[in-house]
């Protein structure tokens, strides 16, 4: 069974790393997870609570709006449940991801944006929309899950805990649906209020104002494409009570560190894991770490889903931000 094989994701001490910003740099590695993304954890509580309210049926459709790890995560699972998956993405998803999501047997509609449920042409709109309209289909909605916060706080978060013996003293992590850094910062808060706990997202996302000014202003501009976060609203399952700061990284930055830390590690890391290097490296002499530090740098899935908007040196692509009017 998957779920047996979902977390307990390896934490690795980077060495390169931990030289360069002269504190102790670990990655969590979630592309260890059986669906290669931090997503398996989500999912999987999020079918587990749908299965314990009778709301999924063999032969039903799950239905959910995903920038493709989700997808793929549900798609996987739906296999094992005897359903079917259907997955609203939008136009930036990666082709590697929609190769994977048609693999897992999943099928996929492509939708203008992912800018929320009140908005026609988004994928939770659609999403929402497709699972109100079909017999035994069942929406699970991760961006006002609490099934998605809970699975990071019951097993994120107190992995984190363990792997760094109880050392940790900061983590840094992308914010999508805000599921991830809300269950691990709610559970690391718990064991010690002064761990530091930082989000990162896409320039122009809106989480970073909320966060500051505790609202959201909407001047119709939409952040910079690095697949997985960044958001044009706040949704519910973002807990901004433990949450220290935010940082803003550029498209481009994320790209540039993606290969900068392929040419000094062989590794290939997501786009978002790059973002989330990015944001570190462009904020060290505010950040000021101190060698006896512990930081925990989250990395939701594996680079082989970015080749070509990563790694390959003839994609072309605009990573300039766009309007919404
Ligand atoms: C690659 C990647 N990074 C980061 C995130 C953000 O995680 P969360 O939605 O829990 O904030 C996601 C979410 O889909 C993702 O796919």
């Amino acid at each position: 069974m998957i779920e047996k094989r979902i977390g307990n994701t390896p934490l690795r001490r980077c060495g390169h790393l931990s030289e360069k910003f002269s504190a102790n740099i670990y990655i969590k590695d979630e592309s260890c997870n059986p669906g290669k993304s931090s997503k398996d954890r989500a999912a999987y509580f999020m079918l587990e609570e749908a299965i314990k309210g009778n709301k999924i049926q063999p032969g039903g459709t799950i239905v959910e709006a995903s920038s493709g790890n989700t997808g793929i995560s549900i798609a996987l699972m739906a296999q094992e449940l005897g359903c079917r998956a259907k997955i609203f993405v939008s136009k930036s998803c990666s082709e590697e991801k929609r190769a994977l999501l048609e693999a897992y047997g999943a099928s996929i509609e492509i939708c203008d944006n992912s800018f929320g449920l009140h908005v026609f042409n988004s994928t939770q709109y659609q999403a929402q929309a497709y699972a109100a309209n079909h017999e035994n289909a069942y929406f699970t909605n991760q961006y006002y899950n609490s099934a998605n916060i809970k699975a990071h706080y019951k097993t994120t978060g107190p992995e984190i805990w363990e792997q760094t013996h109880h050392q940790v003293t900061h983590v840094v992590a992308g914010i999508g649906t805000g599921g991830t850094i809300s269950g691990i910062g709610r559970f690391l808060k718990e064991q010690k209020k002064d761990i530091k706990v930082w989000g990162v997202e896409p320039t122009n996302s809106v989480y970073q104002f909320f966060l500051e000014q505790g609202k959201i202003e909407n001047n119709g501009i939409v952040h910079d494409p690095i697949e997985g976060i960044g958001r044009t609203f706040i949704p519910g399952t973002f807990d901004a009570q433990v949450v220290d700061q935010i940082f803003q990284v550029d498209a481009e930055s994320a790209k540039r560190v993606a290969q900068e830390y392929r040419a000094a590690t062989d590794q290939l890391i997501g786009f978002s894991s790059a973002a989330v290097l990015a944001a570190v490296e462009e904020n060290l002499s505010k950040i000021n770490f101190k060698e006896g530090d512990h930081v925990v740098l989250y990395f939701p899935d594996h680079g082989d889903r970015y080749l070509q908007k990563l790694y390959d040196s003839n994609h072309q692509e605009t990573t300039k931000t766009f309007d919404i009017r």
